[in-house]
């Protein structure tokens, strides 16, 4: 049979933005010696031993069936008290659905709360998923500015103008990819009631919700308990189980009963024995993340003290996994300081542009990579700083 000509792809997939991230790993991979690996936002530890145990216990003794499309209860139950004591509000286990990973989560969410045509408010730079969620969901993503000057915080004019009778969600981040920045409660409380007032929904990715190296952070619904906020979390960065794919989002009742139902179609439910790990996760001890954090928090310091020495500056982070590096030293634009440093170097890193616009100047380096990676590959890039920095140049540097 000839196929017909209009046998065809849908618009989704003709439209889907594809992440620059993507795009350096997949070179990265395809080198022949390895390059220095500081572009993934992947924790380099081992899921942590009581988790992998818990998991192989439950496969072991037959829990591999379907769960119910929320997740098990035992789950539900842990996160609940989880949310009380850590993240300082209450959510009964009803209002809790496990998800495949925070993205999925996210995905669904954003599906639920808005349709085709409508606008959601997403910080730039960000995580790049949020504008590829929106593109294949047919929504519009619009892009609110963190701004050095600002702090690198959301400015609420911009929200109030941005905020028109399309735009149906705000998505805030905390702390953030790729800048690590924790939102102050008064920040995240004005966003809440502004969108609250407008008829919107404001979606808390808080995907790195431990992983803060100060005092603990205040989570969105703690600072602003409203009833347009849905929350979300993942255990990929805080217990180190990217692979495993375990999320979960708490919402209203109502939000919660609409994700479970279309969780049916779509992953019906998250991995069994995965589930049973991430009781493991919350209900065993939590030294391992601890440990976790103080590594991270270890080697942002390390780094950015050899950025200094190398002559960049760099965002100090508040949380996450990231530095955020402003690379106008160089005098490049940060897709061309990612290609140098990866051919030239051996380097990869991530280029401000995937995060958004205002990403360019940057680049973002990922702290879950070896210090001694870390270290050598900030030095490599301080070799894009003297090349930039001919002597004339040097006696124009006033910084
Ligand atoms: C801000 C943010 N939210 C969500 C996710 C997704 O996490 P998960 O692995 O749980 O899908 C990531 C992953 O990098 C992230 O950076």
């Amino acid at each position: 049979v000839k196929p017909h000509p209009e046998l065809r792809l849908g618009r989704a997939a003709a439209g889907m933005v594809r992440s620059e991230i993507r795009g350096i790993v997949e070179q990265a991979l395809r080198m022949e010696s390895p390059p220095i690996r500081l572009e993934i936002g992947e924790p380099d530890f081992a899921t942590p031993e009581h988790i992998v145990e818990a998991a192989d216990r439950a496969a072991r003794d037959g829990k591999v069936g379907y769960t119910s499309n929320a997740g098990i209860g035992e789950l539900r139950e842990a996160l609940s008290s989880k949310v009380l004591t850590r993240n300082d509000y209450a959510a009964a286990s009803d209002q809790i659905v496990v998800t495949a990973g925070a993205t999925a989560g996210l995905f669904s969410v954003l599906r639920l709360l808005a349709d085709e045509g409508d606008a959601v408010l997403v910080p730039d730079p960000a995580w790049p998923n949020y504008r590829m969620m929106c593109s294949i969901l047919g929504l519009e993503a619009r892009p609110y500015a963190l701004r050095p000057d600002a702090g690198y915080l959301p400015d609420l004019d911009e929200i109030a103008r941005l905020l028109d009778a399309r735009a149906k969600v705000v998505v805030l981040v905390s702390p953030s990819n790729p800048l690590g920045r924790t939102l102050p409660p008064e920040t995240a409380r004005a966003i809440v009631e502004l969108a609250l007032s407008r008829g919107a929904w404001v979606i808390a990715d808080e995907a790195y919700d431990e992983l803060v190296f100060g005092d603990r952070m205040v989570s969105v619904a703690a600072a602003a308990p409203a009833p347009n906020v849905v929350s979300v979390y993942s255990f990929s960065k805080v217990y180190a189980m990217c692979g495993w794919r375990v999320g979960y989002v708490v919402a209203p009742a109502a939000v919660a009963d609409a994700l479970a139902a279309l969780q049916e179609p779509i992953t019906s439910c998250v991995n069994t024995p995965a589930q049973y790990g991430a009781v493991a996760a919350i209900t065993g001890s939590q030294a391992p993340v601890a440990a976790m954090r103080d590594a991270y928090r270890h080697r942002r310091d390390v780094a950015l003290a050899e950025l200094e020495a190398q002559g960049f500056d760099a965002l100090v982070p508040d949380g996450a996994i990231y530095l955020w590096v402003d690379i106008g030293s160089t005098g490049l634009g940060a897709r061309e300081v990612a290609r140098r440093l990866l051919e030239e170097h051996h380097v990869a890193v991530a280029p401000g542009t995937a995060f958004g616009e205002r990403g360019e100047g940057s680049v973002r380096l990922c702290l879950a990579s070896a210090e001694a990676s870390l270290v050598e590959g900030i030095r490599r890039m301080g070799r894009l700083n003297e090349c930039a920095r001919t002597p004339r140049e040097k006696t124009l540097d006033l910084r």
